[in-house]
């Protein structure tokens, strides 16, 4: 049976976890940094590369233990390599480096994106190619088509932040601390969604690509109005980002052509609003819906291992010991940039 020891360090988790081909996650250990970042209302990169490099080695340790497996067990070390804040990234990607070198095992260089784009197949198993894949988290916010391992075709990309970047800065317009995230959706449910008049950007256009830069100032000026309650802001920013991710879906479902499913995926997944959003648009499209249970959904290494399983079995070798780190990768190359868009991948 196939083993992989994954390893993440692209953002503020730092994690290792030991998974099999027959999809049991045998150990995992994730050592988030909210509490070093939290002062800042952000992640600041060189205080997560610092706790990257302090962390990884004596949580790989306790992975191994756990699972009673030594390196020799495993039939790849899969390590994160980009997109990424890339001191993070290196810290992870040469350990990987290191440990492959020592116990003389093949080096996996995943891209971050893919784990989280196969992350639903270690959750699901009867789930097959190709699907749809609504991609969600603190850096990205794409609409891709699944075809198999390796291929990717985007649809949509934001043309400025990403969702989960707009619910944290929406989370700390209104002091709501980091991350921000849950902290929203905590207080939505005390919030009228249908309160505050906020905008749905891009909503209605041809191309169903995403916008949520607006929507952010939309909330400041609502809040500094102070004609609204932070739960009823909080509630209908959440309203506004659903009907948001709804209509551009529609879209790009269209467009894609066959699939066999539609996926949520990427920290931004954990919200119940939206997942709950997204599977009834599913069923009005009679595909059937998954997303990868929340602790799949935020950024761990489970996902990681499971990329390196999935290019094993579809024939993929070793990467070269001296292979980059990358701050940037997109998951489809041959995607068109966007008219109007920043630099984000
Ligand atoms: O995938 P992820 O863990 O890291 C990145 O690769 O970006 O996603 C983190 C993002 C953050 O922006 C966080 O606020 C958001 O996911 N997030 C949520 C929720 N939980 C995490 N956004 C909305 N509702 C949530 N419950
Ligand atoms: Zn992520």
């Amino acid at each position: 049976m196939t083993l992989v020891l994954g390893i993440e360090s692209s953002c503020d988790e730092t994690a290792a976890a030991l998974v099999t081909g027959d999809r049991r996650i045998l150990a995992q250990a994730i050592a988030s940094q909210e509490d070093r970042h939290a002062p800042y209302g952000g992640v600041v990169p060189e205080i997560a590369a610092r706790a990257h490099a302090e962390r990884l080695a004596p949580l790989i340790d306790k992975v191994m233990r756990e699972a009673g497996k030594t390196l020799s067990d495993c039939d790849a070390i899969a390590a994160t390599a980009g997109p990424g804040l890339i001191g993070g990234v290196m810290v992870g990607l040469v350990t990987a480096k290191a440990l492959a070198m020592a116990s003389d095992r093949p080096l996996l260089a995943i891209n971050h994106l893919e784990g989280h784009a196969l992350s639903p197949r270690l959750a699901d198993a009867s789930l097959e190619y190709p699907y749809a894949l609504l991609l969600v988290s603190g850096g990205h916010c794409q609409l891709l088509r699944v075809d198999g391992v390796g291929q990717y075709r985007r649809f949509a990309t934001t043309i400025d932040d990403a969702l989960g970047e707009a619910f944290d800065k929406s989370a700390k317009i209104l002091g709501l601390g980091y991350p921000g995230g849950p902290a929203v959706e905590r207080l939505a449910a005390e919030g009228d969604p249908q309160a505050v008049p906020l905008p749905r950007p891009l909503v209605g256009s041809g191309e169903p690509h995403f916008s949520f830069a607006g929507l952010k100032s939309a909330v400041l000026r609502a809040h500094e109005s102070g004609r609204y309650s932070a739960a009823d802001i909080a509630a209908s920013f959440q309203q506004a980002a659903v009907d948001c991710l709804l209509d551009r879906t529609r879209i790009a479902l269209e467009e894609m052509g066959h699939v066999n499913a539609l996926v949520l995926a990427g920290g931004v997944a954990a919200n119940c609003t939206i997942r709950g959003a997204l599977e009834q648009l599913a069923e009005e499209n009679a595909l059937a819906f998954t997303a990868p249970p929340l602790p799949l959904c935020t950024d761990n290494a489970a996902m990681i291992a499971w990329a390196g399983i999935e290019r094993l079995a579809a024939g993929a070798k070793a990467d070269p010991l001296d292979i980059a780190a990358r701050p940037r990768w997109p998951l489809d190359p041959q995607a068109e940039p966007v008219r109007g868009a920043g630099v984000k991948a």
